[in-house]
């Protein structure tokens, strides 16, 4: 359960930033064809706090499944899993609006459903909205989440948690009778109240139709540039994986400069060059003699 204080207190503990207000849902909103808006996922409360000044949301994604626990996709993702990670990343942030992903299987069965799952997001962790997947067959729940006081960022095109039925995590909208049906979708779910739309996976001039045509901010991941905003998965933009998807740009390659850090520690822990005499504690008088701690 978080607590929702500023200061972390542990051993770890980084320079707090001044409190200041968080960017807020209608602030998101009124966003649309101005600048873009930035985001990115989050996980953990050190991520967070160096992503928060950069960005206008934080994303706690279901693709934690894969990046941070290993699964073979995001269907076993549990609610239990992005209640603890939410609420890390909330206390990390005070900048960012954060939005939690709803797990697979905790709010399809019907809005009562998701109006339970979602309430308790938002309460054990502090965030302010949540997003899930689907497109027209999920427009009464986002009515009727939003109409009880719950901010929904709807998520169509490639949903990651409908592979089993989409057979892949291939573009979506190659006939034309898919792409009329990616449009039902936007427009379904922004006229049901969507604050923002992730739009992922689609052929570019889909994606800049949606944004034309509908209320609310698009945010493009293997979309358009046209897109409202853009998202992506943090490990995947900073190089931790070798294999990424194609519409991934990696603006690091952090995986090959921890490689060189553990390289370099594994050497010098076997040639006794680690630690030395920085890094241990000596008594303080030398006559002081072993079992004398100081
Ligand atoms: O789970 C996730 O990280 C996402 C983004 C890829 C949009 O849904």
């Amino acid at each position: 359960m978080s607590t929702f204080t500023i200061d972390t207190s542990t051993s770890r503990a980084t320079p707090t930033p001044a409190p200041m207000k968080r960017l807020t849902v209608p602030a998101i909103r009124q966003a649309k064809g101005k600048a873009p808006l930035v985001m990115l996922t989050a996980y953990s409360i050190r991520m967070a706090q160096i992503l928060d000044p950069h960005c206008d949301m934080l994303l706690v994604g279901d693709s934690l499944g894969q990046v941070i626990y290993g699964l073979p996709s995001t269907i076993p993702v549990s609610l239990d899993m992005m209640c603890a990670h939410g609420a890390a990343v909330v206390r990390g942030s005070y900048h960012a609006l954060v939005v939690i992903d709803m797990p697979f299987g905790s709010y399809e069965e019907s809005p009562e459903q998701a109006f339970r799952s979602a309430a308790r997001v938002l309460k054990e962790t502090g965030a302010a909205a949540v997003k899930l997947e689907g497109g027209e067959a999920m427009a009464e729940t986002v009515a009727f989440l939003s109409a009880r006081g719950i901010p929904v960022m709807g998520h169509v095109g490639l949903t990651p948690q409908a592979v089993n039925a989409l057979g892949g995590y291939g573009a979506r909208g190659r006939s034309d009778a898919e792409q009329a049906k990616l449009l039902r979708d936007a427009i379904a779910i922004d006229q049901a109240g969507a604050f923002a739309i992730v739009v992922e996976g689609v052929l570019e001039p889909i994606a800049v139709e949606m944004t034309h045509k509908i209320a609310c901010p698009t945010i493009g991941i293997g979309a358009s540039a046209a897109c409202d905003g853009q998202v992506l998965v943090i490990d995947d933009m900073l190089g931790m994986f070798d294999r990424v998807p194609r519409f991934v740009k990696k603006f690091a390659d952090l995986s090959s400069q921890i490689d060189a850090a553990v390289r370099q520690y594994a050497e010098d822990v076997r040639d006794r060059a680690f630690p030395t005499l920085d890094q241990t504690y000596q008594p303080k008088h030398p006559s002081n003699g072993l079992g004398k701690a100081e």
